[in-house]
């Protein structure tokens, strides 16, 4: 493996037991110290500038490293745009309002013009997503680098995203699917804690409001939902009442029956799930350590490596 040349001795290396047959890779997190030394420095700096315009840019950015490491691995396949003959990825009623792609775009393009080829599309996003937890006030992590991109952007593939009307078993099985367990499943919708969903993501649940996915939800928090699905299906309600706040006020909210989307709500109807929640409810402090450590698995998802990936010039286009 070509990385494992650039490996020495107190390097922090993490090793990857990829689930299923795909070719495992090695993150490291010196990974561009020698060759590209600012890299994540530029990242901080443009993922900074971008939240300084619009703080909710932050909530774009986490969603993205999400959907792309849960689509085809994390391999920046999220970030092609549709060519005459392939519709990508992005295109998919499952891109959902995907936002934050020219903050990724700017980034890239500081960073070709100190080194080019080198900083893969797939790191950067790993790093926009850590740091735009960090600028709303998250826990700070260190992520390991050295994922390649992919060429395979699909359409289709999207139909391996969660769907927001899963209820908790569907849920665990989904994670578990990509190696994450159902504690790692809870934390990581934790990232819930930044952002809005729009009508047309909760309105399953104005219409025909399902007891066994809805657990304990709350009829006040319901009207509001309808109310807001009167204003047409763009109209957005947040997640938990600090949108832009990485807190733990999204699980108190779960608590209370404020679940906005069937799949938030559901973490309280299964007894797999209702602790997880109650303990990060209580105690902000696990919620940070558990997430950093389950994004840093989220992130190793289906990682790349050469020769099924390369490091893309624009992030947009392959090569
Ligand atoms: C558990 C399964 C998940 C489902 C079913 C789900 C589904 C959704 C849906 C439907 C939306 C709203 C999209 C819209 O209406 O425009 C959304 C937004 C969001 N999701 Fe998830 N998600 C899940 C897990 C995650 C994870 C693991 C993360 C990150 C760690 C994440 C981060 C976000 C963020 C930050 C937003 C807000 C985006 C914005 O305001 O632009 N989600 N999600
Ligand atoms: C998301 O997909 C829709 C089609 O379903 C498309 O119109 C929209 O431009 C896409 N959004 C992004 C940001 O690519
Ligand atoms: C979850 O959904 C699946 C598929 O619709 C269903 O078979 C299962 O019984 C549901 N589980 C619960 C606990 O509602």
């Amino acid at each position: 493996m070509a990385v494992r040349g650039m490996m020495f001795m107190g390097m922090t290396v993490i090793l990857l037991s990829l689930t299923g047959a795909k070719l495992g890779a090695c993150l490291i997190l010196d990974y561009y110290a020698f060759a590209c030394p600012f890299a994540e420095f530029i990242v901080r700096d443009t993922v900074n500038r971008a939240i300084q315009r619009d703080m909710s840019i932050a909530a774009g950015l986490l969603r993205m490293h999400f959907h792309d490491c849960f689509v085809e691995g994390c391999d920046g396949s999220i970030l092609i745009d549709s060519t005459s003959e392939n519709k990508a990825e992005k295109d998919s009623p499952a891109n959902l309002s995907l936002r934050g792609y020219e903050v990724i775009d700017e980034a890239k393009e500081m960073i070709e013009d100190r080194c080019p080829g080198v900083v893969s599309c797939a790191d950067i996003i790993a790093m926009a997503a850590r740091d735009a937890v960090l600028f709303s006030g998250g826990p700070m992590y260190d992520v390991p680098k050295g994922r390649k991109d992919g060429r395979r952007s699909r359409i289709m593939d999207t139909i391996n995203l969660p769907f927001a009307t899963f209820n908790a078993s569907q849920l665990i099985r989904a994670f578990g699917e990509r190696g994450l367990s159902a504690r790692e499943m809870v934390v990581l919708s934790g990232g819930h804690t930044l952002g809005v969903a729009r009508c047309s993501s909760f309105k399953n649940r104005v219409s025909n409001s399902n007891s066994e996915v809805e657990g304990s939800s709350n009829v006040q928090f319901l009207a509001t939902l309808k109310s807001a699905c009167s204003k047409g299906d763009d109209a957005t309600v947040a997640f938990d009442e600090s949108v832009n706040d990485f807190d733990n006020s999204y699980f108190m909210g779960l608590e209370e029956g404020m679940g906005v989307l069937s799949s938030d709500q559901t973490l309280m109807s299964s007894s797999a799930t209702r602790g997880v929640v109650g303990m990060y409810a209580s105690n902000q402090a696990s919620f940070f350590f558990d997430f950093s450590q389950a994004m840093l698995k989220l992130g190793t998802v289906g990682v790349k490596d050469v020769p099924n990936g390369d490091v893309r010039f624009n992030c947009r286009q392959l090569n």
